[in-house]
């Protein structure tokens, strides 16, 4: 099968061109001006062509639906990929949560690829790290809070230097667990039980405190690594310091915290936006975006968790028993070029390393993440002229609700193929449940010195 996209504009991360593009059954074969024979031609004029997207920063185990529906939206919004949590519970093996995220992705219609979630560090752990090489396992993630999976400083560091033998690298979710604990009894105490005790629970600080840990943890270690979810400029701050100091660092933050602010926990329906990190400043919102524009900001991953209004709704009442997550995955691309491109932050070439190329450089994957000749036709045709707002239920996600609801947004994915196969044309699912496995190899670790 052959199909042509002709008169589009090829996005890379540092160009683009004017060029038509062939694609035999699953890879890229042709880029340039000829108008190649093929079975389909699709007419890609007046749009952005772009490599498709790569979302970092999934938890699909938390949907209803698994990676089924949501990953139905993600390719509706151009995501072609996505990085799921797997977690190792405790005193369990690495492969037994890998053939259980094996078994739910499935029906994934995007293609899918893990970081290892460990729970404990101890002697058991890096004899498992060859099986999650040959497992195309390379990138991995620690929590500094939640019972039962959050790790101490000290089993950081041993997974930090058992890691880096093996050329992976990892991310963790920072904040300071005791002092998210205190402050949670305190804002609790002081009578704030609905969702504007959130923010006032998990401060600024907590996430500056165990950012500025996690680096020097990092470097008695000397190893890379990278944080997830970055929400405040304090924590930049000490991110800033890391690499000043010579650390080799890269950084992830989401569309919610450079698009919303904490003055949402206030609203009437303030659970939906309950998540962690949660919703900051308007100066910290800044303070991202002036590091997106500069480019300190690797790439954008959703964190991406499809709870449902009555689930949210059922705790109004005690912030601290609200599930913790909100969906995004189908909304990144859009978000990004209107609040971006459009308001001029950013170019389509940024748009296209920060969504796509420097994920698929960083974490492995070797043939994705940029349109190349050779490379798998997973590609995005994006329609920059859409205008349209976000509602709680226009969306495909396998939940009724969406923390950007109500936001007028711009540019649509019109036609997505997903290893070569069109999914979704003229805004419309077409096929599905055909993702693929990404088998990640030790990444390129761009920012080495
Ligand atoms: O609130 C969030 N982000 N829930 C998902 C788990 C996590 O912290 O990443
Ligand atoms: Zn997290």
């Amino acid at each position: 099968m052959k199909i042509l996209i002709e008169n589009g504009t090829i996005v890379h991360a540092t160009c683009r061109e004017k060029a038509n593009l062939l694609i035999e059954n699953d890879k890229i074969v042709y880029i340039g001006a000829d108008r190649k024979e093929a079975d389909q031609v699709i007419d890609a004029g007046g749009c952005f062509v772009l490599p498709g997207f790569i979302d970092t920063h999934t938890h699909l185990e938390l949907s209803h639906g698994l990676f089924g529906q949501d990953t139905e939206a993600a390719v509706l919004g151009g995501t072609t990929s996505v990085l799921e949590f797997v977690n190792q519970e405790r005193s369990q093996t690495m492969r037994s949560g890998y053939d259980r995220w094996m078994d739910w992705a499935k029906n994934s219609t995007t293609n899918y690829g893990f970081h290892m979630s460990f729970s404990e560090w101890n002697e058991r752990q890096e004899p498992q790290l060859d099986e999650m090489d040959h497992l195309g396992i390379t990138s991995f993630k620690m929590y500094m809070v939640y019972d039962n999976i959050k790790m101490d400083d000290g089993e950081m560091y041993e997974a930090l230097k058992a890691v880096k033998k093996h050329g992976g690298i990892i991310g963790v979710h920072c904040e300071n667990d005791k002092l998210v604990e205190c402050m949670t009894k305190d804002t609790y105490e002081a009578g704030y039980h609905g969702s504007e005790g959130h923010p006032m629970s998990r401060p600024a600080a907590a996430e500056a405190e165990a950012v500025s840990r996690w680096m020097r943890i990092a470097q008695m270690a000397n190893a890379p690594c990278y944080v997830v979810h970055l929400s405040t400029k304090e924590g930049l701050d000490e991110i800033r310091r890391a690499r000043a100091r010579g650390q080799e660092v890269y950084i992830e933050t989401c569309p919610q915290y450079l698009t919303l602010t904490e003055e949402r926990y206030r609203d009437v329906d303030g659970t939906k936006y309950i998540m962690s990190p949660p919703l900051r400043t308007a100066d910290d919102q800044e303070a991202l975006w002036q590091a997106v524009i500069s480019g300190e900001i690797d790439f954008i991953g959703t964190d991406h968790c499809s709870f449902t209004t009555a689930e949210k709704e059922a705790h109004k009442e005690d912030f601290r028993q609200v599930p913790n997550g909100a969906p995004g995955l189908q909304h990144r691309g859009q978000l990004m070029y209107t609040f971006g491109v459009m308001k001029k932050r950013i170019t389509m070439e940024r748009m296209v390393a920060l969504l796509s190329a420097n994920a698929a450089r960083l974490f492995g994957l070797e043939d994705r993440g940029e349109i190349k000749v050779g490379n798998i036709a997973d590609i995005v045709i994006w329609d920059g002229e859409y205008h349209g707002m976000i509602t709680d239920t226009n969306h495909h996600h396998n939940c009724d609700n969406s923390p950007y609801a109500g936001m007028e947004v711009c540019g649509t994915a019109r036609d997505v193929l997903v290893n070569g196969e069109p999914v979704v044309r003229n805004g419309k699912l077409v096929s599905g449940q055909h993702g693929q496995y990404l088998h990640c190899v030790a990444g390129e670790h761009y920012r080495q010195h």
